[in-house]
């Protein structure tokens, strides 16, 4: 399975931050925003990911994650030249996903809670390898749904209907940025028209699954939290529940060499030799209390 991260668009409701710097790239607490959705992507086991950004800030998140070899994962990177939406990354990814199966993560979600890992394998294991498995979107409830993608579903959680920013939202099941699709999504990305704010709307793509019969939503209850960090408030949001949860049990969230570690990813040595070549503060000597730990 393929990973994309979209981790571009113009960040102009978060202006003057991202004047000159990437959203994705700005701190959520103790680490820049990025963490979070690789991590993600990382937990359920996905090591083949593509970090799709903006022409000119492809050399920091370069500068920042490398190819990837640390974390024992593969990163490659691509420019999507226009925000031209979110359905765009799998015609930016098309050559990258190469008829694979893939997860869509967007560079500001956050995501966090007990179970995930076990959540994100079964939506692994339900697409499995087959062209025909179909689409997998996650539901979180929200009070403001007309800020987001939202989906109506039946008594049995099946998807009725989905909308995108609507005004007057069926449900108040906002649709989370991570999706999980089968070998058919570039594809059916090439056939989605520009909506009415002139985007490539990812609902547009699960309209199309939805459309088929081969789309199915996965509630995140009210045991996760789920982020988007869009917005001021959200940013600082996220932030704020991130540090009251790293401070209390003192686990970090989304430290990606940890992850790395603990998914098997990187043998122990190599974990050390991180720890020995990253600076005395509290990050690194994080990781050296796990490794005396764990
Ligand atoms: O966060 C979940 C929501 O994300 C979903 O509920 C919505 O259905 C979905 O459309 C999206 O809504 P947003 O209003 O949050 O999308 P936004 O335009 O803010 O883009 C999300 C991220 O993707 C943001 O970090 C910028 C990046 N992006 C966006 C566009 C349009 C790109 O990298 N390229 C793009 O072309």
């Amino acid at each position: 399975m393929k990973g994309l991260i979209l981790a571009g668009g113009s960040g102009s409701r978060l202006y003057p931050l991202t004047q000159v710097v990437s959203k994705n790239l700005l701190p959520v607490y103790d680490k820049p925003m990025i963490y979070y959705p690789l991590s993600t992507l990382m937990l359920a086991g996905i090591r083949d990911i593509l970090l799709i950004t903006r022409p000119e800030e492809q050399v920091l998140f370069k500068r920042l994650l490398g190819d990837g070899r640390q974390l024992g994962i593969s990163l490659t990177y691509a420019i999507q030249e226009q925000p031209r939406g979110l359905a765009d990354a799998f015609i930016v990814g098309a050559d990258f996903i190469a008829g694979d199966v893939c997860a869509l993560i967007l560079g500001d979600n956050i995501f966090y809670g007990d179970g995930l890992i076990s959540l994100l394998a079964e939506s692994r294991r339900q697409l499995g390898q087959t062209a025909t498995g179909g689409a997998r979107i996650f539901s979180y409830t929200v009070r403001d749904p007309s800020r987001y993608g939202v989906v109506e579903l039946d008594a049995q959680d099946r998807p009725v209907s989905i909308e995108e920013k609507p005004r007057a939202p069926r449900s108040r099941n906002a649709v989370t940025g991570l999706y999980f699709y089968d070998q058919r999504v570039s594809d059916i990305a090439r056939r989605v028209q520009p909506s009415a704010r002139g985007e490539l709307e990812i609902t547009s793509i699960n309209q199309a699954y939805l459309d088929l019969g081969a789309l199915s939503v996965t509630r995140l209850g009210r045991g996760y939290a789920w982020f988007d960090t869009g917005t001021h408030e959200s940013l600082i949001q996220a932030g704020s529940f991130l540090q009251a949860v790293e401070e209390r049990q003192g686990l970090k969230v989304a430290c990606l060499e940890e992850i790395a570690w603990r998914q098997g990813f990187i043998t122990r040595e190599q974990l050390q030799a991180i720890c020995r070549s990253l600076p005395k503060n509290s990050y690194g000597s994080y990781l050296a209390e796990i490794l005396d730990g764990g």
